[in-house]
């Protein structure tokens, strides 16, 4: 099954050759006129002057010689040769009601499923989870998710960073605060403790204090070089208080994304690269492309058609620690000989999009993985209303934890506002809703605009009721699925769809059978903006059609059930676009 518009662009293409032009000029869209058409086609013009034809000619000849002609309610040249296409009811209903049958509601999966590795999250241990990694969450996830939808294999990976100096700033802070504790101690031989001697909180105070220390005082620097670089090469002490560190820090992160209802196949980190790290950096030296440049080993990435300068990857540092570009490039190893991923979509801020260039190009020319599509799904920032990046009241960056809270205040806030006429919410039914409410908020207005763009945060606007927002979303769900409770208590089942007569129907008919554009344009531009605005445009056709047809009221049986239908299709269509988003509807509000 295909959406309408490829279904008519194949009509068209077969005409165009038949007609000895290219195919290609046989695109057909949705009108930007729905005064004149519901679809257009616009290639006989081009199609035309590769012919040396006359525009209006060859558009008259491709309408004589289109095949189908049964499908279409009318057809007319428009101006130097447009055409504008309407479909007959009979066939709009017919297609449909396929969408309706079909477990898929219409989409096809990838001919080739590839293995892919989505990278997203990229919290750090022992920092606090910040502004910056609320988006990768929500992008990653919905990206994930389409992508599991179109049928490939595909896995999450957050990618903890917790392998680089941070870690052996840490590590020596609190040898200065507790030097007797036995990862310190050269001649320990039992088992470390198993209890951690920090818990988050500590790490959020004690990761600041060390890095100031480190700018201030040389000494303490060049330690927590050493301990990093110890810690990179097995140093058993460091190593277990290292992994207390990870262990608080994940079961913080689980806490933020349990809200957040996001979970990963694999919580691997940058210290998991550790052991193709070596192996590596022997390969690029033995095959030519490391080099010690300045006491660091470097890799050189320029590429003849670079305009601007392209700086050296540095590999190993002059104090022998690897950076951020070597565990990236050995995780690619990693995932490469794990997880055979044929297809690595990273959802990092967008201004690491120079780390990545470097990263791939080194991937790419190196034999490291010549053959593995890399791209950097590059995001924006959360901006407050001056247009900068979003501070708190006190001036300081928002952490991810603060911007839940203001989203599910608000939440609350609207939730106390609502009433059902069915059954009263008991006050917990309501804190499920404002829940939900909260998290469809942040959520929805996170992925509406493409993921490159910044944007302004303003819960107000967000968590409104009305406009192109979550809670408007779940607001139109529910009404679908109470309309659908309620028919059910009248006895009432959905039978065939019917044949559209009135235009709402009709607009909402065509909004259905947009479906597979829609999505196909979310995966192959990895940008879940266009499932927000299939979801805000299938929600408002629906909208308006309840408006004028009274589904519960309606005398004639056949359309009253077959409107039922239609609902319930709207339903499926919206909870299916939710469910890609990550965004749950509850039963009622
Ligand atoms: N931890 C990094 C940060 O906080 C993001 C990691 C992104 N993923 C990657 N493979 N580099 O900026």
């Amino acid at each position: 099954m295909a959406s309408l518009t490829q279904y008519l662009t194949q009509l068209f293409q077969q005409t165009l050759t038949e007609l000895g032009a290219d195919p290609s000029y046989g695109q057909v869209i949705p009108s930007n006129r729905p005064d004149l058409g519901q679809f257009q086609a616009n290639g006989a013009l081009a199609a035309a002057k590769s012919l040396k034809r006359n525009p209006r000619e060859l558009a008259q000849a491709i309408l004589d010689t289109l095949p189908q002609k049964e499908i279409f309610a009318d057809l007319s040249i428009a101006g130097p040769g447009f055409i504008n296409i309407r479909l007959t009811d009979q066939f709009l209903r017919q297609q449909t009601q396929h969408v309706h049958d079909d477990i898929r509601l219409g989409l096809k999966k990838v001919a080739r499923p590839r293995n892919v590795l989505v990278d997203y999250g990229g919290y750090n241990v022992a920092k606090v989870l910040h502004a910056g990694h609320l988006r990768p969450t929500i992008i990653g996830e919905a990206i994930r998710r389409t992508f599991v939808h179109a049928g490939d294999h595909v896995l999450g990976d957050v990618h903890l960073g917790d392998w680089g100096l941070q870690m052996g700033q840490l590590i020596e802070e609190i040898r200065l605060r507790q030097p007797d504790l036995p990862y310190f101690d050269p001649g320990h031989t039992s088992p470390y403790p198993d209890d951690s001697p920090v818990t988050m909180d500590d790490l959020l105070t004690l990761y600041p204090q060390a890095s100031a220390r480190a700018k201030e005082d040389e000494a303490f620097a060049a330690a927590a070089r050493q301990a990093t670089y110890d810690l990179q090469h097995n140093h058993p002490g460091y190593r277990a208080l290292w992994q207390h560190f990870v262990n608080v820090s994940i079961r913080d992160i689980k806490r933020h994304l349990a809200l957040l209802e996001t979970e990963f196949d694999y919580w691997l980190g940058e210290s998991d690269a550790e052991p193709y790290l070596l192996p590596m950096i022997e390969q690029l030296k033995r095959d030519g492309f490391a080099y010690e440049s300045q006491g660091a080993l470097v890799m050189d990435v320029t590429d003849p058609s670079d305009k601007k300068e392209m700086p050296p990857l540095i590999l190993v540092k002059r104090d022998g620690a690897v950076l951020y570009g070597t565990t990236d490039l050995a995780t690619i190893a990693m995932r490469v000989e794990k997880f055979n991923s044929e297809f690595i979509i990273y959802v990092v801020d967008i201004r690491q999009a120079m780390h990545f260039k470097q990263v791939f190009r080194a991937a790419h020319k190196s034999g490291i993985a010549p053959h593995v599509e890399l791209e950097h799904a590059g995001f924006g920032t959360i901006n407050g209303p001056d247009g900068r990046p979003f501070k708190s009241r006190s001036g300081e960056n928002v952490t991810l934890g603060e911007i839940l809270q203001m989203a599910l205040e608000k939440a609350a806030e609207r939730v106390a506002e609502i009433d059902n006429e069915e059954a009263p919410y008991t006050p917990e039914e309501r804190a499920t809703i404002a829940r939900y409410v909260g998290m469809a908020t942040i959520k929805f207005a996170d992925l509406m605009n493409h993921r490159s763009s910044d944007y302004i945060l303003d819960m107000e606007r967000f968590s409104a009721f009305e406009g192109k927002t979550g809670p408007y979303l779940l607001y139109s769900t529910v009404r679908a699925k109470s309309i659908l409770r309620k028919a059910a208590a009248a006895n009432l089942t959905p039978g065939p769809i019917v044949t559209p007569t009135t235009d709402v129907e009709r607009e909402l008919l065509l909004k259905l059978g947009e479906w597979p554009d829609m999505f196909w344009q979310a995966y192959h531009e990895r940008a879940p903006n266009h499932l927000c605005e299939y979801a805000y445009l299938v929600a408002t056709a629906f909208n308006r059609f309840y408006r004028e047809c009274h589904i519960l009221r309606e005398p004639d049986p056949a359309r009253q059930t077959g409107w039922l239908a239609l609902t319930d299709l709207t339903r499926r269509m919206l909870e299916q676009v939710m469910t890609l988003l990550n965004i749950t509807i509850p039963e009622r509000m």
